[in-house]
């Protein structure tokens, strides 16, 4: 109901603003190298809120508790969890945090690191879900990019925290990240709302450069169909990512790779294509055969058909229309 909503609200904004407290104290060290570590000043941590989650029980369920919140209200909002004799201990430990904000400036939600390799749980840990928080929903830095985003016309979407943050530095302050989930349908409702959703919207996938990158790319792909957006894929050099790229080489190699972008239907049929001979007839009718199932999903009829002669010309097949019969066929079927 309502009011609950507000109370979770309201406890992650006074949690905020305690993990940004922590963040200047002595043991809080640790976060504020890694900080420097990845590029960032004490001005770009405050831009986006980051925090220390001291290490101890429950420094933050005391506080907070200090601040009229109930034990029950410290589980609900996922601040907290029940310790086995049931008493509320705090979630996140000895770990640096990211508040994760809604498109309104809510904070709804925590991403929190953990600052040593050989320390307990996950590299990171999010808020669970609760009815103020839902990671199908979770666009990290919305709140910052959509005014650009709407300016532009465009999204710029990467994998993590550090990586909205270096793109944002770097002057793209269109970047956002689903922070562990996979790119879907709640995703592109929310973005529909702040593009202007017609054949001029870009949504630009700029994910991490290694395989699990390029593979979670390609998985949006079967997105792709939803978005009156043109998608496209920008992939950074060398497995890194856009955090890594900045670090290595500057703002100007981020914005780069960005306007370097493909679009992702023809990423998506070359990593098909890249594993036939296409100087054979064999080869080029495997890839056909493998490639053109995914073309007939595309809904749209007229872009079904560009994309199935855009097809055609990849596969090197002059006749262009045994391509777009095939894949005709192929969505008669579907
Ligand atoms: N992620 C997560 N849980 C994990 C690993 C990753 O929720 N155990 C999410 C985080 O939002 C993370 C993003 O997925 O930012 C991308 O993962 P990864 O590339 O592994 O992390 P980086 O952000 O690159 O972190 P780092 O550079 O600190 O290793
Ligand atoms: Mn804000
Ligand atoms: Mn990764
Ligand atoms: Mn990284
Ligand atoms: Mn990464």
């Amino acid at each position: 109901q309502q009011g609950e909503r507000t109370r979770l609200v309201e406890a992650h904004k006074v949690a905020a603003r305690y993990y940004a407290e922590q963040l200047d104290g002595p043991e809080a060290e640790p976060a504020r190298r890694f900080l420097g570590e990845r590029g960032f000043d004490q001005e770009a941590a405050r831009h986006f809120g980051i925090g220390y989650a001291p290490a101890g029980w429950d420094h933050l369920v005391r506080y907070l508790r200090g601040q009229g919140f109930t034990d029950r209200e410290l589980t609900a909002s996922g601040l907290a969890q029940e310790a086995r004799n049931g008493r509320p201990i705090d979630r996140f430990r000895g770990r640096l945090m990211w508040p994760i904000r809604d498109i309104t400036g809510d904070v709804v939600g925590f991403g929190a690191r953990k600052l040593r390799e050989d320390d307990q749980g996950p590299k990171y840990l999010n808020t669970p879900e609760t009815p103020i928080y839902r990671k199908s929903q979770v666009l990290y830095g919305i709140d910052l990019a959509k005014r650009e985003i709407a300016k532009e016309n465009r999204a710029v979407v990467v994998e993590g925290y550090t990586d909205v943050m270096a793109c944002h530095l770097a002057g793209i302050r269109t970047a956002i990240a689903t922070c562990g989930t996979a790119f879907g349908g709640e995703h592109v409702k929310i973005l529909r709302r702040v593009l202007m959703d017609n054949s001029q919207s870009e949504v630009v996938f700029t994910f991490d450069g290694d395989a699990a990158g390029q593979k979670a790319a390609l998985r949006a792909f079967e997105d792709d169909q939803k978005f009156a957006a043109r998608t496209w894929i920008a992939i950074t050099p060398g497995g890194m990512d856009p955090c890594d790229l900045r670090l290595a080489q500057g703002d100007a190699a981020v914005a780069e790779v960005v306007e370097g972008r493909t679009p992702l239907f023809d990423f998506a049929m070359r990593s098909i294509v890249d594993r036939h001979n296409l100087d054979t007839a064999g080869g080029r009718s495997a890839a056909l055969e493998e490639a053109a199932p995914v073309v007939a999903q595309i809904k749209d009829g007229a872009l079904q058909h560009e994309s199935a002669v855009r097809l055609a010309g990849l596969l090197g097949i002059v006749d262009e229309q045994f391509v777009v019969r095939r894949v005709a066929q192929l969505a008669r079927w579907a």
